[in-house]
């Protein structure tokens, strides 16, 4: 890290604040480079008073993983892989609905990192849950981690055909973080619904209680959000909940997401993203 950064760890579950960055000034692979190693120890990093633009939080995005193209959600305008992250005064749900989850785990390879800047917050509320899946996986029992280390998982997008390789993908659910080797719990509510080979009806009761268990109190740390904010989770380490309590306000942020590059290899910006026609209805990201 570098000397004149400050870090002051928001939880004992997770999440750092750290000052002294302005990603608007230096994004220098040093500097992009130490904050890769303290989002792996603390999953979860805020910066704030930050003064980047679009492209720069794209090129920060980057040195993550390869920034996603939504298929099925519309793009800040000029900046394909920017989603806005609106909610206004007359609006009653959230931007990715009430859902505990991953960003983007519906495709293959799933999402690594996801950085939200903030533009304008309301007064009171709005703030962002997290809960870490490191400790969601450590702490079930031998038995079940036993059961659970040799299963897949559909992870669908929601209202649509699942058809794996488009709407659909097949993911461990136990994923491997592939700097720190920590194994995490990687099923969510937004996008799973069954395991590989087995039924939903069977898939349900065993479901249920991982959702249950992996959001439980002790394993949560809360952001709030100011103006001109970057905050960075690491998806494979995480799952986020952004809280529905500012009616009457709005909320506008910008997400960049990017995906894991299997074996370091990078591809184009994004598979086939943006050739798809997005579609009006619930948004999960
Ligand atoms: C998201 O689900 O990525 C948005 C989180 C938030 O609005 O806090």
């Amino acid at each position: 890290m570098r000397s004149d950064w400050t870090v002051t760890p928001i939880a004992p579950a997770g999440g750092a604040i750290i000052g002294g960055v302005d990603l608007g000034v230096d994004r220098s692979p040093p500097t992009l480079d130490a904050l890769h190693d303290l989002l792996t120890e603390h999953l979860v990093l805020v910066l704030r008073d930050q003064t980047l633009d679009a492209a720069a939080h794209v090129e920060v995005g980057s040195r993550f993983g390869e920034p996603y193209v939504h298929p099925f959600l519309e793009a800040v305008p000029e900046h394909p892989a920017i989603l806005q992250v609106l909610k206004t005064e007359e609006d009653e749900a959230t931007f990715g609905g009430e859902f505990w989850h991953a960003d983007i785990t519906f495709e293959s390879p799933p999402s690594s990192v996801s950085l939200l800047h903030s533009f304008e917050i309301p007064p009171l509320g709005g703030d962002t849950l997290f809960a870490n899946q490191f400790l969601a996986y450590d702490t079930l029992s031998s038995g079940l981690r036993r059961m659970l280390d040799g299963l897949e998982a559909v992870h669908a997008y929601p209202d649509l055909d699942v058809e794996i390789g488009r709407t659909a993908a097949v993911h461990p659910v136990v994923r491997t973080h592939p700097v720190s080797g920590r194994r995490a719990l990687f099923v969510n509510p937004a996008f799973v619904s069954r395991f590989v080979d087995m039924t939903e009806a069977e898939s349900t009761p065993i479901l249920r209680m991982l959702f249950e268990h992996q959001t439980r109190e002790e394993f949560r740390f809360r952001v709030r959000w100011q103006p001109r904010q970057l905050t960075i989770w690491d998806n494979r380490a995480v799952q986020h909940y952004a809280l529905n309590d500012y009616a009457g306000h709005r909320r506008r942020l910008q997400r960049v997401t990017v995906m894991e590059i299997p074996d370091g290899v990078r591809g184009s910006a994004s598979a086939d993203g943006g050739t798809r026609t997005p579609t009006p209805f619930g948004a999960r990201t």
